[in-house]
């Protein structure tokens, strides 16, 4: 999380946070020695070569780390020459500057074959600054006080000062027109990824909360190590509707293995038993047989808890537990291959069904026992497994990322100003949309909330705001 670490007027850079950057020196424009953290240099370089190619601009760099005396002199020049107001303006206070990271750089672009002090000329750089700007993202950088955010960031526009915060978070910010505030505060999406094989759900939140720079993350139902595919993953406030689509049914092709039984109930556990297979199996038939809601034991490797303690424990420590029940519905299922003592099916369940568990079922009503040696999630909801990103993608930042309103399928209604105040504060409104379930409201196309049938009211269900 160091490149997206947030210094502002609002908050002052951590003590510690120098040992977590590495400092190179390189040179400015006066041909003076400065110091630049490593990684922002290495994309700074590219970002130079990049503009020389595409634009014949020549930049460089004014300055990039500044220490607190540094600062402290800049501050004061400004202070004494403008008064406070304009230097409050333009100038962060010792030890709220993001020039103490490293990570932020003030460019200049040469003139006329000189490189002008940006700040003093505003009038010729910035026109010239300002076709730099739309590139800035493909090198991880920001332009950290844009125009028209001044009551955000708290500084007026700089058309100088850039930012690295790493090549992800930076294309977002861009695309949306966003401050480092916003996109940290305020930002929200759904990623659809294809979970690898041997990574644990958490693995993969762990990762997407690294690369964004968010710590809010969360995934909308667990895949085991073994499994694959669809795996919703909701960042920042899109946290909000986790429940809301770890509740939509899930389709699976699974496969099984028949005549062995393992204690996790998939090929990576321990093996319990082996037994010769029947030669005749009523497969077909068992398999439709299970199309129907049942109560379904929880698979005592799970996370589920009891009393407190997760199921797992019990198991580890060879503790007698009861198996909790939970009511599935197995909507669909279908054998799709079925040679050696191994089959393939298809099936599309509602939450909290185990296919280990399924599996252990479908075997006890063909008279053998079978453990589960492949599990590929092909569905969540709506979402096919061919609309999924890899982690790869995501990391080389060629992926797609979903609004709040595009995953969820409720009618979003575009209010005018004068419901803003009401939705905003997530106040009760008559339903004069006739809405059935769900309404989704924004204005401006930004999300303010999501609303749910009440009587013949609309109440609030969540607010974004
Ligand atoms: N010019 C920016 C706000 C700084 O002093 O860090
Ligand atoms: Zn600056």
């Amino acid at each position: 999380m160091k490149y997206k670490v947030l210094v502002n007027k609002e908050n002052k850079i951590k003590d510690n946070y120098l040992s977590k950057v590495n400092l190179i020196t390189t040179k400015n424009v006066l041909n003076e020695d400065t110091l630049i953290e490593e990684e922002t240099y290495n994309n700074y370089l590219k970002l130079k070569e990049f503009i020389k190619e595409k634009l014949d601009l020549e930049i460089g760099i004014d300055t990039a780390y500044r220490d607190f005396s540094y600062q402290q002199a800049i501050y004061d020049d400004y202070l004494n020459k403008n008064g406070k107001d304009y230097c409050d303006k333009y100038v962060a206070e010792v030890g709220y500057s993001e020039h103490h990271t490293g990570l932020a750089i003030d460019i200049e672009v040469m003139i006329d074959g000189e490189f002008i002090y940006s700040d003093d000329k505003f009038n010729i750089t910035e026109p010239v600054l300002k076709k730099i700007h739309p590139y800035l993202y493909k090198f991880g950088f920001i332009l950290r006080y844009p125009e028209n955010k001044e009551n955000i960031t708290g500084y007026n526009y700089e058309p100088w000062h850039i930012r690295y915060v790493g090549e992800i978070p930076a294309k977002i910010i861009y695309e949306n027109n966003l401050t480092l505030e916003e996109y940290l505060k305020d930002f929200g999406c759904v990623l659809y990824i294809n979970k690898p094989k041997d990574v644990t759900s958490y693995d993969v939140v762990y990762k997407i909360s690294n690369l964004f720079g968010i710590k809010r993350v969360g995934h909308t139902g667990t895949l085991d190590p073994l499994a694959t595919g669809v795996m919703l993953v909701c960042v920042g406030k899109a946290t909000k509707i986790v429940e809301l689509l770890t509740s939509e049914d899930k389709e699976y092709i699974a496969e099984v293995k028949l005549g062995i039984k393992t204690d996790t109930l998939d090929i990576t556990g321990e093996v319990l038993e082996e037994k010769e297979v029947p030669s005749s199996l009523n497969l077909e038939e068992v398999l439709n047989s299970f199309k129907k809601t049942y109560l379904q034991e929880v698979p005592v490797y799970s996370a589920v808890k009891v009393k407190g303690k997760k199921l797992y424990e019990y198991a580890r420590n060879n503790i007698d537990v009861e198996l909790p029940k939970k009511e599935v519905t197995i909507k669909e299922i279908e054998l799709l291959s079925n040679n050696d003592n191994t089959f393939t099916f298809r099936s599309l369940v509602t939450k909290g069904c185990y296919i280990r568990s399924l599996i252990n079922d479908i075997c006890k009503s063909l008279d053998t026992i079978g453990t589960m040696t492949s599990l590929v999630r092909t569905k969540q909801g709506n979402i096919f497994i061919e609309k999924t990103n890899t982690l790869e993608e995501i990391e080389s930042n060629n992926y797609k990322y979903y609004k709040i309103e595009e995953v969820l399928d409720y009618p979003i209604v575009d209010i005018k100003e004068d419901l803003l105040k009401v939705i905003s504060n997530g106040v009760k409104v008559s339903n004069k949309w006739n809405i059935k379930d769900k309404v989704i409201f924004t204005y401006n196309d930004k999300l303010l909330g999501i609303y749910e049938v009440s009587h013949n009211n609309l109440k609030v269900w969540k607010n974004f705001n």
